[in-house]
């Protein structure tokens, strides 16, 4: 196999470091709240913009992530929140080296500090390297024979403030194509919903918890329900930045609806889970050399596409800030499970 592309940013994490998971809740900043939403000047400027579908993702060319004013990210956090996916073409993001990409991401809040990737040696668990390669396995070795792998969810909900404007980039793509990233609107898959169905929902909440699915698997149930950390958080949220109602459910650590009887909790999600991934109100995006994604958690969840051939080799960097606390889209509807 060929050296990989950059060396610098291959997975490390010393044996047994874990940061921990619990985040109490604190005051977080909304840059997206900040931008005028009649006058985004980033796309002024020369910029070519193409919508993915109508529902959700953009593609933006011409403008550098790396070189834009606080201005120009706050319009960036105002978009991904509206479009749920916003994709960057020709960025030199991958070039600029940790300090700048840290700092431009920092700008959204802090951030997160991942329990279990690896991280580029020298820098610290805010970065998250998604890697691939024969040794290492793809996302299919590494969860065993299943029909398909869509892994929808939306990242690290456990913690009372949740991930934010989340930047994802590309470093090596696989050899033979593939590897995409696909993303689905929680915001349109709530509007789809008929308005006797929205009534019921924006009552409930969801307990989130840290032991996952993926987490019991790696260190046993005993373990990840020993170290667990677990919330609640509204069903239906309203958006921070948008003011819309966005149906924050997710499959892989919302497992449970406060209130509910277990077979009531997990007939309705299962409904949930397969309705929002619809490809009415999904997109699936192709990764270029030079490509930055930027979403909104809140806005949007996404899942892995593994299906690049086993051996060949992927390599991407993550990095998350944690926005505010979720708040009820209805609060006059919602039954605080607390
Ligand atoms: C993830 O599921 O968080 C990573 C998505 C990807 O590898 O495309």
């Amino acid at each position: 196999m060929a050296n990989p592309l950059y060396p610098d940013y291959l997975p490390t994490r010393p044996d047994g470091y874990s940061p921990t998971l619990d985040v109490p809740l604190f005051e977080a900043d909304e840059p997206g709240t900040r931008a005028d939403p009649t006058t985004p000047s980033i796309l002024k400027a020369g910029a070519t913009i193409t919508n993915i579908t109508p529902i959700i993702g953009t593609e933006i060319r011409g403008i550098q992530l790396s070189k834009l004013t606080h201005t120009g990210l706050d319009e960036v956090a105002f978009l991904a929140a509206q479009r749920g996916v916003l994709v960057f073409r020709e960025q030199d993001f991958a070039d600029i080296g940790f300090e700048k990409q840290k700092e431009v991401v920092k700008y959204y809040g802090p951030l997160h500090k991942h329990p279990t990737m690896g991280y580029p040696a020298g820098t610290g668990p805010e970065f998250h390297v998604v890697y691939a390669d024969e040794k290492a396995g793809n996302l299919r070795t590494l969860l065993g024979p299943h029909t398909t792998y869509d892994l929808w969810h939306v990242d690290q909900t456990f913690t009372p403030n949740v991930p934010s404007t989340t930047f994802f980039w590309v470093l090596e793509i696989p050899a033979s194509g593939g590897g995409d990233t696909a993303f689905t609107s929680l915001t349109a898959a709530y509007e789809a919903l008929s308005p006797a169905f929205r009534e019921l929902l924006g009552g409930l909440s969801l307990y989130h918890t840290s032991a996952s699915v993926g987490e019991v698997a790696r260190v046993g149930m005993e373990r990840a329900l020993k170290e667990a950390v677990n919330t609640t958080h509204p069903l239906v949220i309203r958006h921070p930045v948008t003011r819309k109602p966005s149906l924050f459910v997710n499959p892989t650590i919302a497992r449970k609806i406060e209130g509910f009887l277990p077979e009531e909790s997990d007939n309705l999600l299962k409904f949930l889970h397969d309705h929002f991934r619809s490809l009415d109100f999904s997109c699936r995006v192709k990764w270029e050399k030079g490509t930055v994604v930027v979403w909104d958690q809140r806005a949007a969840a996404h899942s892995a596409v593994p299906d690049f051939a086993d051996g060949e080799r992927r390599h991407m960097l993550r990095m998350i800030p944690y926005g505010t606390k979720p708040q009820p889209a209805f609060p006059e509807k919602f039954i605080d499970s607390k």
